[in-house]
């Protein structure tokens, strides 16, 4: 085929949108984002990287990709990439490879060109840290998902989970982490969205987080889309 019947043929697809994750971390302290990707697709920065207070990354995610990010603080690795963190540990290592955060973790969640972008924060595997979507252009609703409030400041003693100190709140857990109850967990004959309801202890979640899943069927207030966009996410 010659040149000029090829270009035709390449300008004859639409452009394959990627998208662009940008991770900003406004705590004052370091951050160790975790990325994990959906079943199938491909890792991202090897899946976890060191964001240190008042910076930003660019990373790149193909068409179609789909997968979650949380934020891990209080971490020590050492020059190799072993250690530890206070909070959402994906295996005692920096670069968590396709593993996911130990929960309790609040969550970004991303399902790219399907044929929109669908994406949401979710507090069902409980929360560690204040995280923020924001899209960057596209069309569609696109909408901006922020859960800023400090969680941990009002997490009930049952939830709490406590740093090596001993005294600060790191993080809170969701009742189904804490209680394995079906009711709590939406399971067994309560997986079903007109019977699995809103708990007292979701309602403290959705207070705090009104646009974030609180519990797994959350989804009428808690899901989100936009179509070709980019998207800022940033922890606190
Ligand atoms: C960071 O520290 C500043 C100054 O102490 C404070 O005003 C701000 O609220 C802190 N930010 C966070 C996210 O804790
Ligand atoms: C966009 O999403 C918000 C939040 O879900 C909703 O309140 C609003 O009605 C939506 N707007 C349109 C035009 O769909
Ligand atoms: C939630 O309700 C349960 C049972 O009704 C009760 O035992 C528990 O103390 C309540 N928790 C909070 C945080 O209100
Ligand atoms: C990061 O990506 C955004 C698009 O979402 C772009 O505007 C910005 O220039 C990029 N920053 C860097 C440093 O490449």
């Amino acid at each position: 085929m010659d040149f000029l019947h090829f270009s035709l043929i390449l300008l004859s697809f639409p452009a394959i949108h990627a998208a662009i994750f940008t991770l900003q971390n406004n705590c004052n302290n370091t951050i160790w984002p975790g990325i994990q990707p959906g079943a199938g697709h491909p890792l991202i920065s090897d899946g976890g990287l060191q964001l240190k207070p008042h910076s930003s990354i660019n990373l790149t995610a193909p068409h179609g990709w789909s997968g979650r990010f949380w934020g891990r603080d209080g971490c020590t690795f050492d020059d190799s990439g072993n250690g530890r963190c206070a909070t959402g540990d994906c295996g005692n290592v920096l670069q968590c490879k396709g593993a996911g955060g130990v929960p309790p973790v609040s969550l970004a969640e991303f399902t790219l060109d399907n044929p929109m972008d669908f994406y949401d924060v979710s507090l069902v595997d409980g929360y560690n840290l204040p995280v923020s979507i924001i899209p960057l252009g596209g069309s569609g609703n696109c909408s901006s998902v922020r859960c800023v409030t400090d969680l941990n400041v009002k997490c009930p003693d049952s939830l709490q989970v406590k740093g090596d100190g001993g005294s600060e709140v790191v993080a809170c857990k969701s009742a189904c982490t804490a209680f394995q109850k079906p009711e709590y967990c939406c399971t067994g004959e309560f997986n079903n969205p007109t019977i699995c309801k809103p708990t007292n202890y979701s309602q403290i979640f959705k207070e705090a987080c009104p646009t974030s899943y609180s519990y797994p069927y959350d989804d009428a207030t808690s899901t989100f889309t936009c179509k070709q966009a980019n998207y800022l996410i940033s922890f606190c």
